[in-house]
């Protein structure tokens, strides 16, 4: 074996000891709180230009009740309103994951 393969290798385990190592290091997801599924990129993305994430994780509603809420946030508080596609996406997600019985109330 010549030194460059020894040096090669010991460079290839450091990089993948980083790789091993930077899940357990990261403290919250990209996504904050919020529950990693389907549609949490386009809810996060989409909820976060006015408030925390946490104002939506430590919600509970039925999807009639988000319908209601996004509908709310788009005419009082100035919500660019969603296109059809992407509030279907948000409004499973979030029936899903953020509804009455809150399974991903953050408890912290
Ligand atoms: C344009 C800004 C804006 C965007 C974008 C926005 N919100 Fe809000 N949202 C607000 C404001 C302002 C409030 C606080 C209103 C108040 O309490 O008077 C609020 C409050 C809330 C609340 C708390 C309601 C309550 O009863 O206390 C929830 C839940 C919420 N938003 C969910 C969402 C979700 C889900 C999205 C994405 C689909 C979203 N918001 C996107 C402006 C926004």
């Amino acid at each position: 074996m010549s030194l460059k393969t020894v040096v090669g290798a010991a460079a290839l385990c450091q990089i993948a000891g980083l790789l091993l190592a930077a899940p357990l290091e990261a403290e919250e997801s990209e996504y904050g709180v919020l529950f990693e599924a389907e549609g949490v990129e386009e809810t996060y993305y989409n909820c976060i230009a006015c408030h925390s994430e946490r104002i939506v994780a430590q919600q509970g509603l039925t999807r009639e009740g988000w319908d209601e809420l996004l509908d709310w946030m788009v005419e009082e508080q100035g919500m660019p309103e969603l296109d059809a596609e992407t509030s279907v996406i948000v409004l499973d997600y979030l029936s899903n994951y953020y509804n009455t019985d809150r399974p991903h109330f953050p408890k912290d």
